[in-house]
């Protein structure tokens, strides 16, 4: 087995670490994120939010506003545009917030009433906090506890079956000689990327053109183009630079209210997002309550595993947070079920947030593999090998690959952990208590479609065009390596264009797809570039340009198991005077594929995994259940890992190329926090000796 630290996987440009092609411009302030970019004409929208969690808007009191300097509109349910919310995108029926202002329900706390747009942001600011908005209230619920009576099964969705099962559970859980049956909890966490959701629209002609923060700008333009009845080539968007969006930077109400605002008076509006606003208008992470039954034979194999979640949405759009499915990947069992369930709420509709699913998912079934290891009496790595499935276990799809077992043993070498006692609860350093613990990760391997375009220039330079999004990954990176590698040029003579819906159909930057699909796109334009070019002649002052479109090509791909995967590794101090928790280091070994940019992909998985120390100990949004609001919805109230609860995190990989894959790619977006929340808890028990099965492991509940 070979890993890649500090070596190429391949000559050529491809795995060869490089900075950000934009990293000088954002270090220097010469990068322009969308609310900084200046427009003649510009206007300010401010939302205003609702403030109960349930009722109807009896009135808007638009006059003293209207009076207030500045001010040029009030956008409400009585004057707003109408717009059409009967379509399906490639994320399904759209999430009724995007209906901005249509109509006078309010479903929870945070749902946009109103915009306030004026001349400066100030006074759109001023304007907006001023407005009077008169309700009338009705009681709410936005209480969320395991076994609610109200949660049922949602039906079968383009993420999959809700509930998959085989074999006699019971009967098999009977037969078992040790059991575990445990009970996990995770909270609601929030993503709020740095770069709050910013969007400025205004009309060129008969176009409406899009300043945004997204994910993917053919996504959002095609949206907009549904909900405002235009014809799709009628609207482009563009995203330059995005600072940060894990899965919360789809099409929000940010770009619908600018856009209808920019209608409405006929002149460029930016919509900004406060820190506040993003925790209850983007979407975020539901909480979930799991239970996880687990029977094995003496040796440690599985007899069954039955992984139950539960997990909430809105009352007007389902969200689910597929945490059940990762036992579909990672283990099999004679009697295997595993179930998603939902409970509606008065509170906002859930959405994507990093490693969706898998994140809370792997924490309960690691969590409790962990304990099945204790019952056992087997090394926790050893348990997990004897129960490697061959196959998928519930869909007997072969894996394109499957170095599980890799990860398990380069990572077990680096981090030591032959010497490690298995008995809990014995090593002290002063007051603190020293334990190490590890659980596995995976994450699915998807490709969506995309056009590219590849020019061979007259100056012998070469310029990709793919509408991409680079939210931070160093994408543009990523996609100048690939196309140099089949070139078989140097990257700086690679130019790459991206972040703009005129430039044809492009994946978003999510589940993990990004880099995949729009590599797939490029490698294909480039092997077609190649071969024009190898005709002979002169480049003409325009170039000669090579396009791939992948939506025939990725449709036929063979039916697998493709996903990535990882092993984690953490180690932890319980101080016993107040409970806190440190995580001392922490090591993961993935098997992700072909590591296009060892530097960037770093990054991500290094990011991950401090994601999963601040799930482990810090992040929990608290929700009032007078108000229906939540607690402190800001960074300071909203605790997550800050530099001083991050020690060493190493991140590397295993050689893993997908052999269906044209450059090897599976993706490395999201592998990182699964599993790391659970290696974190595991080392707290083995510290301690007791089990936290509730997130966040604060010091209260240490103690
Ligand atoms: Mo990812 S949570 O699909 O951006």
């Amino acid at each position: 087995m070979t890993t890649t630290t500090g070596t190429p996987l391949v000559t050529g440009a491809l795995g060869t670490a490089r900075t950000r092609i934009e990293g000088r411009d954002k270090v220097t302030g010469a990068a322009r994120y969308t609310g900084d970019i200046p427009l003649p004409q510009l206007a300010h929208g401010w939302l205003v939010l609702s403030t109960v969690a349930r009722g109807r808007v009896r009135s808007v009191e638009v006059e003293p506003v209207l009076a207030m300097p500045g001010v040029l509109a009030v956008l409400h349910h009585e004057n707003a545009p109408r717009v059409n919310m009967d379509y399906t995108s490639m994320l399904g029926r759209p999430d009724p917030i995007l209906g901005v202002f249509q109509n006078d329900r309010v479903p929870f706390m945070g749902w946009p009433v109103a915009l306030v747009v004026a001349e400066r942001p100030e006074q759109a600011r001023e304007a907006a906090e001023q407005l009077v908005v008169h309700y009338d209230q009705e009681p709410h619920d936005v209480t969320f506890f395991a076994g609610h009576p109200d949660a049922y099964t949602p039906a079968e969705s383009s993420f999959g079956p809700a509930e998959q099962s085989k074999g006699d559970v019971e009967a098999e859980l009977a037969a078992s000689v040790f059991v575990v049956d445990s009970e996990y909890t995770t909270p609601e966490e929030h993503h709020n990327p740095m770069e709050p959701h910013a969007a400025t629209a205004y009309w060129d002609g008969g176009r409406l053109e899009v300043l945004d923060s997204n994910q993917g700008s053919t996504l959002v333009a095609t949206e907009l183009a549904q909900i405002f009845s235009l014809d799709p080539g009628s609207v482009r968007v563009r995203s330059e630079h995005v600072g940060g969006g894990f899965g919360s930077k789809t099409v929000r109400p940010t770009q619908v209210a600018a856009a209808m605002a920019a209608t409405v008076l006929q002149r460029p509006v930016r919509v900004v997002m406060t820190r506040r606003q993003m925790f209850s208008a983007i979407g975020y992470r539901s909480p979930t309550a799991q239970r996880v039954r687990l029977g094995a034979d003496a040796d440690g194999r599985l007899r069954a595993l039955d992984h139950r979640n539960e997990c909430l949405t809105s009352t007007v759009h389902e969200f689910i947070e597929r945490s059940a499915s990762v036992g579909r990947v990672m283990y099999d069992a004679p009697a295997h079920h595993t179930s998603d369930r939902v409970v509606r709420l008065d509170v906002p509709t859930p959405t994507f947030m990093r490693g969706p699913g898998e994140a809370p998912g792997s924490f309960a079934l690691e969590c409790a593999f962990d304990e099945l290891a204790e019952k056992c009496g087997i090394d926790p790595i050893e348990l997990r090998v004897r129960n490697e499935p061959d196959r998928g276990p519930i869909s007997g799809l072969p894996f394109s690959s499957r170095n599980l077992i890799a990860c398990y043993e380069e990572g077990a070498r680096r981090f030591g952990w032959a010497d490690r006692d298995p008995q809990p609860g014995v090593r002290r350093e002063g007051r603190w208590l020293l334990g190490t613990g590890m659980a596995a990760a995976s994450f699915h391997s998807g490709v969506g479609p995309s056009t590219a375009g590849v020019t061979a220039e007259a100056d012998g330079t070469f310029t990709v065009r793919i509408n991409a999004a680079d939210i931070g990954t160093g994408a543009r990176t990523a996609i100048a390596l690939v196309a140099a590698d089949g070139l078989k040029v140097d990257p700086e003579r690679v130019r790459v264009v991206i972040a703009d819906s005129a430039l044809g159909p492009g994946m978003f930057a999510g589940g993990s797809m990004g880099t995949r699909s729009w590599a797939w796109a490029v490698a294909i334009a480039v092997r077609e570039l190649r071969e024009r070019l190898a005709l002979g002649g002169d480049i003409p002052p325009e170039g000669i340009t090579a396009r791939s479109d992948t939506s025939d090509v990725i449709g036929s791909l063979s039916q697998k198991e493709r996903h990535s995967f990882g092993a984690q590794f953490a180690e932890v101090a319980v101080d016993v005077t107040s409970g806190e928790v440190r995580v001392r280091r922490m090591l993961g070994i993935f098997a992700a594929g072909r590591i296009v940019n060892p530097l960037t992909a770093r990054n991500q998985l290094v990011g991950g995994m401090i994601w999963g120390i601040s799930m482990a100990l810090h992040e929990e949004a608290v929700r009032d259940r007078a108000s229906g609001g939540h607690v402190g919805p800001d960074l300071a109230g909203y605790h997550f890992a800050a530099n001083a609860d991050v020690p060493i995190v190493e991140a590397d990989w295993v050689d893993d190329p997908d052999p269906d894959d044209p450059v090897g790619i599976k993706g490395v977006g999201e592998v990182g926090i699964v599993g790391a929340a659970a290696a974190i808890a595991n080392a707290v028990w083995h510290a301690t000796g007791v089990r936290h099965r509730h997130l966040p492991i604060r010091p209260d509940r240490v103690l």
